[in-house]
């Protein structure tokens, strides 16, 4: 080959080789901008949103659920009510449509959850119960529903809101029937059936060290002494601008880590009384991101759950008539200031 020849051949392919990076990376393309999934993940944490099933005919919800996190739980579908709405008569449809959507979007599942005193079936609490008559009834549901789901959830919120204010066993059916005990056996049932879910106990108004977070401090250390396989600690997170920011976050968080258990934040929401303002979007803002730093803070804090990620479908304005505007997008799907400072604390 001449030397003109090869000159023009390099040429040539130069001008190839330039034309093909051009056109793969045009000059003005901006970088799609993170999600809140993925820049949670380079701290070694999943960021999560509840949903829950009559959402899923929305697709603008959708798109954004299944983009922007790395982790839902399903807000009712794996509920006692929903899962056994008769005796010994069980119906996953719900709690597999969940499943699906989070198997298609790469996204962990929460299980939540298998004995609470709330959203129970009728057949369950219109009646009395002997303790013989309902341990079996209580191990067949957890242990069904754990089953139908093994492999699928990452933790289970196994027992949730086990206890009052003050650090005193709520008086649920189940503690009124079985005793304290029921805990532990919960935790137990649970592990023979998903031996690899992480088993969780989940409360609200624990975030901070207070009397109920000491009374699952001391339960958790007993258990563990005990044997029984508790794996994570569950801090709601239902926080509300008119009471405070809770003291003591990381530290709380920290000692249930030492403990040797995993910790997440499962339902965080922070609601308002309303009308909304810049001023409290900005205290929310702040909290929000106070929050999630407190997790970052701890290596054994797997994660962060807000209780849905918008305003459209929050569960606030149903409980709290004259409160709401919780989540960190509005009831447009517009981000507020408060997706903005996750973001920022999460180092987009
Ligand atoms: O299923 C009925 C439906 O048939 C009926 O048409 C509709 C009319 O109101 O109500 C539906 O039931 C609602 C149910 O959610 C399912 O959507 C209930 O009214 C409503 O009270 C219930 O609220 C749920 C609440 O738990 C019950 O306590 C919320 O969606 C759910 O987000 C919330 O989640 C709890 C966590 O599980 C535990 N921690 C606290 C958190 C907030 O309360």
């Amino acid at each position: 080959m001449s030397r003109s020849i090869s000159r023009h051949l390099i040429a040539l392919s130069a001008a190839v080789c330039l034309a093909a990076g051009l056109a793969a990376t045009p000059a003005t393309a901006e970088p799609r901008p993170k999600t809140l999934a993925e820049l949670a993940k380079k701290h070694h944490k999943y960021f999560g949103s509840a949903t829950d099933n009559p959402e899923f005919t929305d697709a603008a919800y959708l798109k954004l659920l299944g983009s922007e996190f790395g982790q839902t739980t399903p807000g009712n579908a794996m509920k006692w009510y929903a899962t056994e709405p008769k005796p010994g008569v069980f119906d996953f449809t719900a709690g597999d449509e969940v499943l699906a959507f989070a198997k298609d979007h790469h996204q962990k599942v929460r299980g939540h959850t298998l004995v609470w005193h709330s959203q129970l079936p009728a057949w369950l609490t219109d009646r009395t119960w002997t303790a013989d008559e309902l341990r079996p009834v209580l191990k067949n549901h957890i242990q069904t529903v754990a089953r139908h789901y093994k492999g699928k959830v990452i933790h289970w919120d196994v027992v949730n809101e086990a206890f009052n204010e003050d650090g005193t066993y709520r008086e649920s059916i189940f503690y009124k029937t079985l005793g304290p005990g029921y805990i532990a056996d919960a935790l137990r049932w649970a592990h023979e059936a998903d031996p690899r879910a992480k088993l969780y106990l989940n409360d609200y108004n624990v975030d901070g060290i207070n009397a109920k977070s000491d009374a699952y401090y001391h339960l958790i250390k007993q258990l563990k002494a005990d044997g029984v396989p508790v794996e994570g600690f569950g801090l709601q997170g239902h926080l509300a601008l008119q009471y405070g920011f809770p003291a003591g976050v990381q530290e709380n968080i920290q000692r249930f880590a030492d403990l040797g258990v995993e910790v997440a934040i499962t339902e965080l929401d922070i609601r308002m009384e309303l009308p909304a303002t810049p001023e409290k979007l900005a205290t929310q803002a702040t909290w929000y991101a106070d929050y999630v730093k407190a997790c970052l803070a701890v290596k054994k804090c797997v994660g962060v759950t807000i209780w849905d990620y918008t305003d459209k479908y929050s569960w606030i304005p149903g409980v709290f008539p004259d409160e709401g505007a919780a989540l960190p997008y509005d009831e447009n799907l517009q981000p507020k200031p408060a997706y903005h400072a996750i973001r920022k604390v999460l180092g987009g």
